[in-house]
């Protein structure tokens, strides 16, 4: 296991099995120690920042299965993983509402400037209210575009319902559930750019989305736009996002993942007022993160046993 979670999850599995972990809640197993203690694993328990690459499978001689604590698993090699008969789990469903809160409320944090304004006290920069002072961009009766309409995107549609928000939506395929029950409108890519005053982003990390964000994209953008990305950071030229919001060319953005997790304050995008980061919490609420090892450790459980996973990817 390459984090530690609660002794009330952990300690069935260690009467059972003999667990290798970190010693530390703070801390995950660096990878020099994964590579060597993955040599004698039937079974990996991950998550987000391990890469779990074809240097990894080369070691793991008697891996048979790989449950990650996340929905997501692009971080995983499936192909390697595929080739060596190793099964992988996930856990989608249990951090969908988490997920759509996070999103919701980074959106009304950008739009509203609500860490510039608590940054202005906390730096005694507050003189008074002035009429214009921290103004920023309405959200309810707005439109706002969600691209990737799964679980998470239907939550956030939901959520943005209750302030009466225009719903558009750009997906592989349509989702008509959203459509009925919501609202929602789908909508070819440029125009939901073209339209929405906050541009959500929920999709997956795949070879079609990598830095799907991108210049042309954000030309198309209105100038008084908010960029939101709660999905993966590659799915966003970095670069090209710093240019945007520097030249005004959109509004602001919250970003709660980046390209190489962990970034530091001197990170080029932090160096703009107009951005709210975010260190990669979508779906770290408490009983979620519960649920979520819960149902990791079921999978890598039934994978051990030769029982079919609960979500199994592969
Ligand atoms: C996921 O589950 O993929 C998130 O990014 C971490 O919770």
């Amino acid at each position: 296991m390459t984090c530690k979670i609660p002794d009330e999850l952990m300690n069935p599995i260690k009467e059972k099995y003999e667990v290798v972990t970190v010693e530390s809640d703070h801390a995950l197993m660096s990878r020099k120690r994964l590579l060597g203690e993955i040599v004698d694993a039937d079974g990996l328990f991950t998550n987000v920042a391990d890469h779990i690459d074809e240097e990894l499978f080369e070691q793991a001689k008697k891996l048979k299965v790989i449950s990650t604590m996340a929905v997501g698993y692009d971080n995983i090699d499936l192909q390697e993983a595929k080739k060596r008969g190793i099964l992988i789990g996930h856990t989608p469903g249990v951090l969908t509402e988490a997920t759509a809160d996070l999103t919701f409320a980074l959106l009304m944090a950008t739009g509203r400037r609500v860490k510039e304004g608590a940054d202005a006290i906390q730096n005694n920069e507050w003189k008074g209210w002035l009429p214009f002072y921290l103004t920023g961009q309405e959200i309810y009766g707005k439109t706002i575009g969600i691209i990737g309409m799964g679980r998470i995107g239907v939550g956030v549609a939901r959520r943005a319902r209750g302030f009466s928000m225009n719903i558009l939506y750009h997906n592989r395929s349509k989702n008509e559930e959203a459509e009925k029950d919501l609202g929602a409108t789908y909508v070819e890519l440029d125009q939901l750019l073209k339209k929405s005053d906050y541009v959500v982003l929920l999709a997956p990390s795949t070879k079609e989305t990598y830095r799907m964000m991108s210049t042309a994209q954000f030309q198309l953008m209105k100038k008084s736009a908010v960029f939101i990305n709660t999905s993966r950071g590659s799915n966003v030229d970095e670069d090209a996002l710093y240019e945007a919001l520097q030249s005004g060319e959109i509004w602001a953005a919250g970003l709660d993942v980046f390209e190489n997790e962990p970034i530091s304050a001197n990170h080029k995008l932090l160096q703009l007022n107009n951005v709210t980061a975010l260190p990669h919490i979508g779906s770290a609420a408490i009983e979620t993160r519960m649920n979520m090892a819960r149902l990791a450790l079921e999978n890598l459980v039934n994978g051990l046993e030769g029982r079919p996973l609960v979500h199994q990817v592969i």
